[in-house]
């Protein structure tokens, strides 16, 4: 099983709009999900609960009760673990970073959104933990979200510690309409350009997750 922590120390930069479309994705392509929402404000649930079709698991839990809920998953033969976080408190965050095999930075490729991003590559990086930027919300033609950002936030970028994942979200309608119903864009708008990015954003997930299986294991030696 992997686990996917979607984390921001900013609201608004679409953490539960990720985390629910990654979750989404891969349940629709058969694999076994579940979606942590470790948010008070429990937008994610509210997005799965007015899902109509069948859907993956739900955990509405407390960040102290994500070592249970991980435990519970890898016994039951879940696949992914994703969870979406709240932008604070840190500490709460913190305990889903820990257990992640995989962090995602939200955030949207403007000048305010560079130093919360740049703050959450921090902790990520600080707790030794695998990560990525992921840019949402880019106002772009381009297909490809992070070449078409400004310029100079992708050097900033260049600096916050963790690589920046090569395709993002663009600012599409479809993924607000697509939430309101608990559905994925893909199942929304089959083909469509927002579903096109959310497919090409898993598919590098995915890979990187794969490619953690690689990694040599860490003994008491080596460590
Ligand atoms: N790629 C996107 N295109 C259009 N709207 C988006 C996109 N990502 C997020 N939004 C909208 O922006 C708002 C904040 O997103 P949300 O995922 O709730 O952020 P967070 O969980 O970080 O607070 C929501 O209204 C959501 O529908
Ligand atoms: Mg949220």
């Amino acid at each position: 099983m992997k686990t996917i922590t979607v984390l921001s120390r900013k609201g608004g930069s679409g953490k539960t709009t990720l985390a629910v479309n990654l979750t989404l994705t891969a349940f629709l392509r058969g694999r076994k999900v579940v979606l942590a929402d470790i948010d008070p404000q429990r937008s994610a649930s509210d997005a799965l609960r007015a899902r109509r079709e069948p859907g993956p698991v739900l955990a509405e839990v407390t960040a102290g009760k994500l070592f249970m809920t991980k435990s519970n998953a890898m016994r039951d033969g879940v696949d992914y673990l994703v969870i979406d976080t709240p932008a604070m408190p840190e500490a709460d965050v913190a305990q889903a970073v820990n257990i992640a095999d995989l962090c995602l930075v939200a955030g949207r490729p403007s000048f305010l959104d560079l130093a919360p991003i740049v703050r959450s590559a921090e902790a990520v990086r600080r707790l030794g933990k695998d990560g990525m930027v992921v840019l949402n919300q880019a106002h772009t033609s381009r297909s490809d979200v992070a070449p078409a950002a400004f310029p100079e936030i992708l050097e900033a970028l260049r600096f916050c510690g963790l690589p920046l994942a090569p395709h993002g979200l663009r600012a599409r309608e479809a993924f607000q309409t697509a939430m309101a119903h608990g559905l994925c864009v893909a199942e929304l708008e089959p083909g469509g350009p927002a579903a096109r990015d959310l497919q090409r954003l898993w598919a590098h997930v995915e890979a990187r997750l794969d490619g953690l299986d690689e990694k040599p294991m860490r003994t008491a030696l080596t460590a």
